[in-house]
């Protein structure tokens, strides 16, 4: 008899974006896709920053290089990509949150929130899907989401409704490029431990409510979304599209 064989969890031969790559959640992305041997091109904005990760992750006998980039400048982007793809994966960690009370927020931060995780994301995603269209090749994208993209939360309204908007993009987009080959799927996760998410985390009550919130009893870490993005990259993930996997210590299961 013959017996089924997982299809394969390694990316060799295959070109990543990562946008957000300097730091957190983008920069445990573009090691996961390394270290299943993609070729990895990592994109911020700060270009030294960027550069200190790619450095370390030469070092470290890893494919990687620098691409300095804002991805709300729309044209910018999409010539990058057109210049340095097609990529085979896109992994968008590039987010932003300004959290306050519902009654508070501002037109500013509003537009600032939508433009980074909703505008740019779209933008960035029918960049890389053109490319492989163009190219004929299938692909993998994935934006980084969230829980909130789920739920709501304390302080959460823009934030959380501009995750709720990249689930629906995701799942549209979806629909679209599955005769392409390209699968399109959000990762979810908790709150994990970033420079990005400290500004919640340094707040007792804050903490309290979100150590009471994850049924595993812990904050998350970079390394507990590196499994997940290098599955859902990978051939082993090859009918999974239009999905939201959530790496939420158990937070959405009640
Ligand atoms: N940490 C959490 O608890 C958590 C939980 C759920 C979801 N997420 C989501 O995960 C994503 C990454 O969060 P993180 O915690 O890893 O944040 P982070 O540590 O602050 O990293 C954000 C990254 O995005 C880059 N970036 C920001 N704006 C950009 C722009 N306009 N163009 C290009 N790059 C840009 C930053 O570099 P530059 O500033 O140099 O550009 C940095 O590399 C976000 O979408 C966030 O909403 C985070």
């Amino acid at each position: 008899m013959t017996l089924p064989r997982t299809p394969s969890f390694r990316l060799d031969g295959r070109r990543a974006l990562v946008a957000g790559a300097s730091s957190g959640i983008g920069l445990g992305a573009a090691v996961a896709l390394a270290e299943q041997g993609a070729d990895v091109v990592l994109a911020a904005r700060g270009a030294a920053a960027l550069a200190a990760v790619v450095d370390d992750m030469r070092a470290a006998g890893f494919r990687a290089s620098a691409l300095a980039l804002d991805v709300t400048d729309i044209d910018a982007t999409a010539a990058a990509v057109a210049e340095h793809g097609p990529f085979d994966v896109l992994v968008n960690s590039a987010g932003l949150a300004r959290h306050s009370p519902a009654t508070a927020t501002t037109p500013a931060d509003y537009d600032a929130v939508m433009g980074v995780n909703v505008r740019a994301a779209y933008f960035l995603a029918q960049a890389v899907a053109r490319g492989l269209i163009a190219a004929g090749k299938p692909g993998s994208i994935i934006t980084i989401s969230s829980q909130m993209g789920h739920v709501g939360g304390i302080d959460r309204a823009v934030y959380a409704a501009t995750k709720h908007a990249v689930e629906g993009m995701t799942k549209s987009m979806a629909i679209e490029w599955g005769q392409h080959g390209i699968r399109v799927n959000t990762l979810c996760p908790t709150f994990i431990r970033t420079p990005l998410a400290e500004q919640t985390l340094k707040i007792p009550e804050r903490k309290a409510w979100i150590l009471s919130k994850i049924k595993l009893g812990r904050v998350g870490e970079v390394e507990d979304i590196m499994g997940a993005v290098a599955f859902l990259a990978s051939d082993a993930a090859a009918l999974i599209t239009g999905a939201a996997l959530l790496v939420d210590g158990g937070w959405t299961a009640d």
